[in-house]
């Protein structure tokens, strides 16, 4: 489906309260991935770590950048246009591979930075109405402009995760398989549920990602209880992303995994096309 018959951008969260599991590798990877689709992504950096950010603004950000942390301010404290906030990235223009005429998809980035969206994310907390739905107010006069926009969550449970769950049409859990990724799965199920009852009925539980995973006796465990016991969503058990250092290398140096010389990584990218394929369908995509 090209750009032009989707009415608005499909609003994908990744979410997960431990940390390092692999949240901003998966986003990386699947904007890369939906870029080489030809669709245009919009990538928001919602954790105050700024990773995301540091991996894919094109140029490095001038002191007085504005951030997404300035498009999410109370009203009273006078939000930014989201639009002004966004910048380029290192996969501002990716040719679609073999499209001819040649066809080009694009990622932009709404940028983070530590204090300014820990402040917002205080003021935020701090300001009496509408506190869950920042985001999605920024959020809504961009829509038009992009396919997909995925958002980047901190490993955090927090007033920040809420608003990306209320401006969300799907969210999706990234996991590692062990206990402590088993017992905040459960957690953060609670947290989608509040949020679905509260905020956003209409957002769904697309599924969890299991990442980093290196096909050991304790993760096989941890996987089957994973499975036996998520109950809202499938665990994609079957596109499991193992713990490869090329692929930290390969994002490290600002490549697509589709880029890579190893053959295994450009199989593996075809994995991120699956995933973007559940939520922006494309009617061409042969994955
Ligand atoms: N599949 C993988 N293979 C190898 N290294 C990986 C893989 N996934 C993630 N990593 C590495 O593991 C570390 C944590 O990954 P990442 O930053 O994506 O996790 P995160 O969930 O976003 O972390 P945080 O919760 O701090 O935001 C990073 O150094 C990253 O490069
Ligand atoms: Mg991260």
């Amino acid at each position: 489906m090209s750009r032009g018959l989707l009415k608005r951008a499909r609003v994908v969260a990744a979410a997960m309260q431990k940390g390092g599991v692999g949240k901003t590798t998966t986003i990386l990877n699947l904007a890369r991935a939906a870029a080489l689709r030809g669709l245009k992504v919009l990538v928001i950096d919602f954790d105050p770590q700024g990773n995301t950010t540091t991996s894919l603004a094109a140029e490095p950000l001038v002191p007085k950048q504005l951030t997404i942390a300035d498009a999410i301010l109370p009203d009273e404290d006078e939000p930014e246009a989201l639009a002004d906030v966004v910048i380029k990235t290192i996969w501002s223009r990716v040719k679609v591979p073999d499209s001819e005429p040649e066809r080009f998809g694009s990622v932009d980035l709404a940028p983070a930075t530590l204090k300014p969206l820990a402040k917002a994310e205080k003021l935020i907390n701090a300001s009496s109405y509408g506190r869950e739905s920042r985001l999605k107010q920024a959020l809504q006069p961009v829509l038009g402009r992009y396919d997909l926009v995925l958002i980047d969550n901190a490993p955090a449970l927090g007033i920040l995760l809420m608003n990306a769950l209320v401006a969300a049409d799907d969210v999706f859990a990234v996991s590692e398989a062990d206990e402590w990724s088993a017992d905040g799965l459960a957690m953060l199920a609670d947290t989608v549920k509040t949020a679905k009852e509260h905020y956003n009925p209409g957002l769904s539980w697309s599924g969890v990602l299991i990442s980093r995973w290196r096909n050991t006796g304790p993760e096989k465990y941890w996987l089957q209880v994973i499975v036996d016991n998520f109950k809202a969503g499938p665990v994609w058990d079957k596109d499991k992303i193992p713990l490869w250092s090329s692929i930290k290398a390969t994002l490290s140096a600002g490549k697509g995994m589709d880029e890579s010389k190893e053959a295994r990584l450009r199989v593996l990218a075809r994995s991120y096309r699956r995933f973007v394929a559940r939520w922006v369908h494309d009617e061409e995509l042969t994955v």
